[in-house]
């Protein structure tokens, strides 16, 4: 298999779920051993460097791939929610989305001071949500020595919310 080979298993659904977005849905690629494997490993294999302590990922898509890779680097897995789901303390961000606002929490000892921490979505769009992310790794002390994405909705410039963090991204829309 090819990387490009990966755009097989993505299905797009156009006015989905607001008239003008085309979804980019992850689930047939989920949903095939082969493609899924393929897509953590090409992750993986990013990373393998970076000498990473710890993935952080946000719900729900995020622990879809950032789990599996997780668990193929031998590392942690720190979520990143929606305010009220995780029951210990918490440090929350606000952050804005095309209308309105939303708010994401991690645990206060899910990263220690200094440790790498590789960040890891399905799908990068406007940004907002890995730089909610970022916030919050950088709020309890973490270092963000890298990035990595199934895919990125070039147009929608969520890169330049990443600034100079090194970003990994398999395919392009
Ligand atoms: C989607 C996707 C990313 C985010 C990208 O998550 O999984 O996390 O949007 O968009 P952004 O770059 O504009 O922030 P969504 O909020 O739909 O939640 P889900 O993963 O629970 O489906
Ligand atoms: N998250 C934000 N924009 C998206 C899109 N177009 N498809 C799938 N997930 C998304």
């Amino acid at each position: 298999m090819k990387t490009e080979d990966l755009k097989d298993y993505i299905a797009s659904i156009e006015n989905y779920p607001k008239p003008g977005i085309i979804f980019r849905d992850i689930t047939p690629l989920m949903g095939n051993g082969e493609a899924y494997k393929f897509a953590t490993d090409q992750l993986v294999d990013y990373a393998k460097d970076k000498q990473v302590d710890v993935i952080v990922g946000p719900e729900a898509r995020g622990f879809i791939i950032g789990c599996p890779m997780a668990y193929a680097m031998g590392v942690g897995f720190a979520p990143v929610r929606k305010p009220g789901k995780l029951p210990r303390e918490v440090i929350e961000v606000t952050y804005d989305l095309e209308y309105g606002q939303d708010s994401l929490t991690i645990h206060k000892d899910a990263i220690k001071p200094g440790q790498r921490v590789l960040i890891v979505d399905d799908l990068l769009a406007t940004g907002g949500t890995i730089e909610a992310t970022i916030k919050l790794v950088h709020a309890l002390g973490g270092e963000v020595v890298g990035a990595a994405f199934l895919l990125e909705l070039v147009e929608l410039n969520g890169r330049a919310k990443l600034g100079d963090i090194d970003t990994k991204v398999l395919l392009e829309y």
